[in-house]
């Protein structure tokens, strides 16, 4: 009976030792993330946009700088691909033809976004082609501000939270970019 008891407590002392440990491991990771995290969002003119951006996605070990990048480029993706399909809702919408027009400017300008421009960077990137992947991106971020300009009246664009984020975004990818290709 007493040996079970003993067998038993050393068998609970080991699994509680082997459960904190790898909760100690995961903890640690956190924190290099976070640190690397912080340190990289400080060079981007969108401290707390980047931070919010890369904290959810930076949890999985031997995060790095480039992957962070490529990480931001595909969420700049990600939130174009959206916008675009929310264009195609409005223009299915709307009514005013000026309105239309516009949103099919949008709808095209997105379009080369989407299709060409970030798809182009991203693999860019992902070949260590750093001026080329930063061209991309920028273009991307000027072909959505365009975007903004061609809606008519005093409400303005209805996209322009939107393109605003995913020119701050842009920006942020840009930055990191940056300090990848300084090595
Ligand atoms: C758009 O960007 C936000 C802010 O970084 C991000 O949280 C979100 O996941 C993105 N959306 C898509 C569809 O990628």
């Amino acid at each position: 009976m007493q040996k079970t008891l003993t067998f038993l407590l050393l068998f609970l002392l080991l699994f509680l030792s082997v459960h904190l440990q790898l909760q100690c491991e995961a903890a640690a990771i956190n924190v290099d993330n976070d640190d690397l995290i912080e340190k990289i969002c400080r060079k981007t003119p969108f401290h707390d946009l980047c931070v919010a951006t890369l904290q959810p996605i930076a949890n999985t070990p031997g995060s790095n700088i480039k992957g962070l990048a490529s990480s931001v480029a595909n969420i700049v993706l990600g939130n174009a691909t959206d916008t675009l399909h929310y264009i195609e809702g409005l223009i299915k919408q709307t009514s005013d033809p000026k309105e239309e027009r516009a949103l099919a400017e949008c709808a095209e300008l997105y379009i080369s976004v989407v299709k060409y421009e970030l798809p182009q960077a991203i693999e860019a990137l992902s070949k260590g082609q750093y001026g080329f992947a930063n061209y991309g991106i920028s273009d991307a971020a000027k072909l959505v501000d365009q975007c903004d300009k061609g809606f008519p009246g005093k409400s303005g664009s209805p996209l322009s939270d939107r393109n605003k984020l995913i020119h701050s975004l842009s920006q942020i990818a840009v930055a990191i970019i940056n300090v990848l290709a300084k090595g």
